[in-house]
């Protein structure tokens, strides 16, 4: 059985390269905070994770089905950009956990 000690990886595309990320699970509050700090992202996570700016947006590829939501404001917010793809997500609303183990992330400048 896996533990909160344990870690995972996927994979992040920005800018036409693509990094392997490895974490522990829950060693940041959510993935926009553990993106933004290993790949020194300017300009991303501007609300601080409440789910309102958009500008953490990625595509996701292999996330676990039902992954947990933090708040409610995402689906407000990506219905008010017109986002109706259900692997287009804020990151600041995906825990760092074994639901985004594996998967293939790409950050979207919408
Ligand atoms: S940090 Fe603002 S929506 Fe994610």
């Amino acid at each position: 059985m896996k533990t909160d000690s344990s870690k995972i990886c996927f994979w992040v595309k920005e800018n036409g390269m693509s990094h392997c990320i490895e974490s522990y699970v829950n060693e940041y509050p959510n993935l926009m905070f553990l993106l933004r700090d290993r790949l020194l992202l300017d300009d991303f996570g501007q609300c601080g994770g409440v789910g309102r700016c958009a500008t953490c947006i990625i595509g996701i590829k292999g996330i676990k089905e039902g992954s947990a939501r933090k708040e409610r404001n995402e689906d407000a917010t990506l219905s008010k950009m017109g986002c109706t793809d259900d692997a287009i997500r804020l990151s600041c609303q995906l825990y760092v956990n074994y639901d985004i183990d594996g998967t293939q992330i790409e950050l979207l400048d919408l």
